[in-house]
């Protein structure tokens, strides 16, 4: 399987290799310019091959020194290389033989930071998806496992650190000023999880038991200095290994487990076996420098590539259509483990946050794909939020309709089953069905099938006969390449509340499968009557967001405060909030657009308030309640002709009339609220920190002047404070000589901290209004600033064009325009990381129709570029299509 050229790989073409490969031996020499590897792999021919079949090998932007068959040369019409393969004829029939293929890599120059690279002079490696046939020519599929051996040479001085996966074997000194270490893994496993990382780095040592009494070295290597900033980090992973333990049986396997944090990443982590690599933003805090959000972020990521160990590394993907199985399947997994660490209501109160502003758009537009998608011409570009989240949510999904017991006897059954291989999502989905007995055919939907499902209810009471019946339809909306859909299996999770708050029990239901509190709609309409219901109802449904759909449920701003105010599942109160906000917004933008005034529903201000001022909720959850729909929803509601400045001036309209009302209380919250304790990173003191910053926002919307927040960013004594204080005020008064001030201020406290910078980057690029663009392109000449660092180029390019609606979509269209040169410069050096910044053009054809236009134009300008990637190009023709 090869992507390079821009053909389209097909699911249904999936044939399993040729040859097997049975071990793998590698021997690194490195050098920044010049790192030789040597790489002996042993394979036979599998059973029923015909003998002609060469063996096919993948290979990119590699320059190859040697190759020998059983150690002797291979003449030259026995093999054929191109610029992705390389293909060997006339090998042995039955028994095993060895290929030996000797490459030279730069990875001082390697900017793609795919393969083996240099990043702040440590060696370090990236191979999933395809990153190992830029280090040598392999059957680089994940299907193909076998067990490494791994030598690395090295200029001691230099490179005192030596690492690969698996237990370290041994090492030397060599005489001649270089040593040797050698590393031995003996899990079986795919290319992609290969990791090697050497250099000079400061390190944390712990230690774990495991459950059958085995000690665990872990080790967390950091730049020289930063170590204290690791504990954090150290302290999640020690916490995850017990819960993987406890929640889910799973063990770790190996002797040593190793994280190593590098600065240039262009995504979150990497589960590499037993030596994870970390983007250092996922590794690195302190109340200093990191946020609340990081830490929480810190203990997520960890958590995530621990628990790959088992679910993407014991148990891996037959080919890459599956990444779900192991990405959704492992975003599961962390969001399970952050629930039971932290408030499980914020916890998914914050998911559905994500998910929607997120996955909903990339659902809803041009880029939409099934969670396990059957073509794709660039894998890198299915890296997406529908693989990684929506897969969650249709694991979750499986749980539902199982409920707990099943569903870890389906987990249960899927290790015993499956250890060791590389599998479907149909294995998957198998392991359920067998386990519970239940067909699972039309839930399998849910991976087949692109698009969110909108489900629409109405509700009738029949006061006389004491019946409510629900009246349900669902609809799947075409996405592309997928024009009809099937009705799926969508469980929602459901109460009936009266009119004095109490949650209603029917003495029966007809017309659909209703499990204890879950109703399971499969048809395209479905009408639901519910018996024994002494008085008219409100239905809150989806509880949970128990399915990841849209809900059109006409309801009055009196019922939903019923709910937000009654239903005892958090997340429903928070839900009833966030659509009464919702329709309040909506309809203000309707009135800033006809030029009308803006008025705020009372009932909207008042359930805000009443929730705000309820002391017996957590802050967190009062936190979630206060911070309205972004633009971004709003946009997303409205669906079409959108006008992104209406959207802000509609949106901040609302905002000062929840500030201007409740004034005195969030004064009071504000006072009442600061912390007198030493800085602690755990939920329910984040939470008291979340409720005070959401109070002086609004705070210092009702005062409209900067006083408040100048003084908030002067008393803060940690980084999520002084960052909320920083964003209120350059935010809201960006011209001010208090804003400047505070911004010069920061800059010089943190010069030498570069996550820390990178907030500086972001707070300024995401400063509403058309003015910003001139600020973003002056930062970009900033000396601080770093176009090969992808962090760098995400703060202040990637928050421009994804979290500033009002200055990205400038009426002019010099936004898009900005953002089309960024894309061009920045592919060439990196494509990965510049396809996944043009994914914020994704909802362009919801704009209103002068954006729409220099929308389109600047994307042409991208489609017209001299030698894109692969990766821009697929991203570019899917957006135009
Ligand atoms: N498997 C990693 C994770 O889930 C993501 C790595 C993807 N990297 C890439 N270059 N596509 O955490
Ligand atoms: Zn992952």
């Amino acid at each position: 399987m090869r992507t390079d050229t821009g053909e389209i790989i097909h699911l249904e073409d999936y044939q399993a290799t040729d040859f097997v490969l049975e071990r793998v031996d590698l021997t690194f020499e490195l050098d920044p310019l010049e790192t030789k590897v040597e790489a002996r792999l042993i394979f036979h021919r599998r059973e029923g091959v015909a003998a002609d079949r060469p063996l096919v090998l993948d290979g990119d932007e590699l320059k190859m020194t040697g190759l020998l068959l059983d150690q002797e040369p291979i003449a030259a019409d026995d093999y054929t290389e191109t610029a992705e393969t390389l293909t060997i004829r006339g090998l042995p029939d039955s028994t095993p033989f060895e290929i030996t293929v000797t490459t030279e890599l730069s990875p001082q120059t390697n900017t793609k930071l795919m393969g083996l690279y240099r990043t702040n002079d440590v060696y370090c490696t990236q191979c999933e998806a395809e990153g190992f046939r830029r280090i040598t020519f392999f059957p680089d599929r994940p299907d193909v496992l076998a067990v490494y051996t791994v030598n690395i040479i090295a200029d001691k001085a230099t490179v005192p650190l030596l690492l690969s996966n698996g237990n370290f074997l041994g090492g030397a000194g060599m005489g001649d000023g270089r040593h040797f270490a050698a590393w031995f893994d003996p899990h079986p496993k795919p290319s992609y999880l290969f990791a090697l990382v050497a250099g000079d780095l400061g390190v944390i040592e712990d230690s774990f038991t495991t459950m059958s009494g085995r000690e665990v070295v872990l080790k967390i290597y950091v730049e020289h200095g930063k170590e204290p900033r690791a504990a954090y980090a150290m302290d999640a992973l020690k916490r995850s290994m017990r819960w993987d333990e406890e929640v889910f049986g799973r063990e770790y396997d190996l002797d040593i487990f190793m994280i190593v944090a590098v600065s240039d990443f262009n995504m979150g982590a990497m589960e590499n076996k037993g030596l994870n690599v970390f983007n250092d933003k996922y590794v690195l805090a302190d109340p200093e420098t990191a946020t609340d959000q990081d830490y929480a972020n810190i203990e997520a990521i960890i958590a995530h590539e621990y628990f790959h160990n088992w679910t993407g590394n014991r148990i891996t993907c037959r080919d890459w259509f599956q990444l779900c199985l192991k990405e959704g399947l492992t975003v599961y997994r962390d969001h399970q483990f952050s629930a039971d660490q932290r408030s499980r209501a914020v916890k998914r109160i914050a998911e559905v946050r994500h998910l929607k502003a997120e996955q909903f758009p990339e659902d809803g537009g041009p880029l939409a794909h099934p969670v396990r998608p059957t073509r794709y011409r660039e894998i890198n570009n299915f890296y997406t939020t529908t693989v990684y989240e929506k897969g969650s949510e249709v694991t979750g999904m499986i749980a539902t309709l199982l409920g707990p017991d099943l569903f870890k006897a389906g987990m249960d059954l899927y290790f015993e089953r499956h250890d060791g291989q590389a599998v479907t999502i149909e294995d998957f989905v198998r392991c359920f069905e067998a386990a519970s007995g239940r067909d699972l055919t039309q839930f399998a939907l849910w991976y087949h099938q692109a698009g969110t499902p909108l489900v629409s209810a109405s509700g009738t009471y029949d006061a006389s006969r004491q019946t409510f019946t629900l009246a349900l339809e669902q609809t799947v909306p075409p996405t592309p390449g997928q024009s009809t859909k099937q009705p799926m299996h969508i469980p929602l999770r459901f109460a009936l509340i009266s009119e004095d708050g109490t949650i209603l029990t029917a003495s029966g239901v007809s017309g659909a499968e209703v499990t204890g509190d879950v109703l399971h709609l499969v048809e395209r309409s479905q009408s639901v009557t519910f018996e024994g219901i002494a008085s008219r109802p409100v239905v809150s449904l989806n509880r949970g967001f128990s399915a990841p759909i849209n809900l059109h449920f006409e309801k009055s701003s009196t019922d939903r405060a019923r709910i937000a105010r009654f239903e005892t599942d958090l997340f429903a109160r928070w839900q009833a909030l966030n659509d009464m906000a919702l329709d309040a917004l909506v309809a203000a933008t309707a009135s800033v657009r006809a030029g009308t005034p803006v008025i705020c529903d009372q009932a909207l201000i008042d359930a805000l308030m009443a929730t705000v001022s309820d002391d017996t909720l957590e802050p967190a959850f009062r936190a979630q309640a206060l911070a309205l729909p972004s633009e971004s929803d709003i946009a997303r509601e409205i669906g079409r002709d959108n006008d992104p400045d209406a959207i802000f001036a509609a949106r901040r309209a609302i905002m000062t009339a929840i500030a201007t009302a409740g004034r005195e209380t969030f004064a009071g919250l504000f006072e009442t609220t600061r912390s007198t304790e030493a800085f602690s990173p755990d939920a329910a003191s984040a939470g008291r920190r979340a409720l005070r910053n959401s109070a002086l926002a609004y705070l210092v919307l009702a005062e409209n002047t900067p006083a408040r927040a100048v003084e908030a960013f002067s008393a803060a004594d940690n980084m999520t404070d002084l960052s909320q204080a920083l964003t209120i005020l350059v935010h809201r008064f960006p011209d001010t000589p208090e804003a400047a001030a505070a911004l010069e201020s920061f800059q010089t406290r943190f010069a030498d901290n570069a996550l820390v910078l990178d907030k500086w980057f972001t707070v300024q690029a995401t400063i509403p209004g058309a003015a910003t663009l001139e600020r973003v392109e002056a930062l970009m000449g900033h000396p601080l600033f770093n176009g090969l660092n992808p962090n760098r180029v995400r703060a202040l390019v990637g928050t421009f064009a994804f979290s500033n609606a009002t200055g990205f979509n400038r009426a002019d269209g010099k936004g898009y325009r900005f953002l089309a040169r960024q894309i061009l410069d920045i592919d060439p050096r990196n494509p990965q990381l510049a396809a996944r910044l043009l994914t914020s053009m994704r909802s362009w054809r919801s704009l209103e129709a002068g954006r729409a236009e220099h929308a389109r134009a600047a994307l042409g300008e991208i489609a017209a570029g001299a030698k894109l990637s692969p990766d821009v190009s697929d991203i570019v023709e899917r957006t135009l299509k």
